[in-house]
């Protein structure tokens, strides 16, 4: 597949790469390693758990750019086969080392799968986006990685919410660089029809900044879920985060 670097993509990518070997090296529990703060993690989960959970009849999943192996250990432990793959050694170390008997890992680039066309029922991409220079390799990777009819998960950093939006502006002031890539559910939508998976549909992640996070309980019942999905808007403006899923065409 054609490569989509420029020089400045590939510094951004390279110097992600740099830190999570840090954390990697540096911290000891999942979220360090990941290089979130241990409640934003906590959020993601509880948030899969209500999402995939009740909805995924797939067996063989993939989870591509599995850190620690956190979603990894959660898809084994209902019962899933499990693949974890990710390109910093020392996190898929540390991902062993708590491993539970069946998950197989390794280390890879997810925008080079070294697994064959086909190979999963699903695949699930977290946290690693926003580390990309953008989202189209990733998902053409992780459609060719599914069967037919297979499922695919990809979040992302929400380009449009309310704490960003006001960040934004601050780094453009002080003339800095954005350090994370943010991205439209619109954009990333784009890339994963054009990788060929079809019925996507996304999901918002609210996650309050940390200093907040007491109030976190009050975006995650299920009034604040509704709410949040019939008004595209304020959700879009309240979620830190999102996440799309697909399914590879028949
Ligand atoms: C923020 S952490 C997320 C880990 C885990 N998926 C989670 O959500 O908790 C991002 C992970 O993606 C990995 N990663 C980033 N870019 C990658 C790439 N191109 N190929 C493979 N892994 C990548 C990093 O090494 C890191 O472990």
């Amino acid at each position: 597949m054609p490569r989509e670097d420029s020089s400045k993509d590939s510094s951004f990518e390279r110097s992600w790469k740099k830190r999570f070997g840090q954390y990697a090296d540096a911290r000891d529990d999942d979220a360090g390693i990941a290089g979130w703060t241990r409640s934003g993690l906590e959020t993601r989960v509880r948030n899969f758990d209500v999402l995939w959970a009740p909805m995924s009849e797939a067996r063989s999943w993939l989870d591509a750019g599995c850190g620690a192996g956190t979603y990894s250990r959660f898809m084994a432990g209902r019962g899933k086969q499990v693949v974890g793959l990710d390109y910093c050694y020392p996190a898929v170390k540390k991902a062993v080392d708590r491993s539970r008997d069946g998950i197989v890992w390794g280390v890879a680039d997810v925008k080079q799968l070294p697994v064959a066309t086909g190979s999963f029922d699903g695949a699930i991409c977290f946290g690693v986006t926003q580390a990309l220079s953008n989202s189209n390799e990733v998902s053409r990777e992780l459609t060719a990685a599914v069967k037919p009819g297979g499922e695919v998960w990809i979040d992302a950093l929400n380009s449009a919410c309310l704490p960003h939006l006001v960040g934004r502006v601050k780094r453009t002031l002080l003339k800095q660089d954005m350090h994370l890539r943010y991205e439209s559910p619109r954009q990333l939508h784009r890339a994963m029809a054009d990788a060929g998976l079809v019925k996507l549909r996304r999901y918002w992640i609210p996650i309050l900044p940390y200093r907040f996070h007491r109030y976190q309980w009050a975006f995650e019942t299920r009034g604040m879920r509704w709410l949040l999905h019939a008004l595209p808007l304020l959700g879009s403006l309240l979620s830190h985060g999102f996440v799309i899923k697909g399914y590879r065409k028949q």
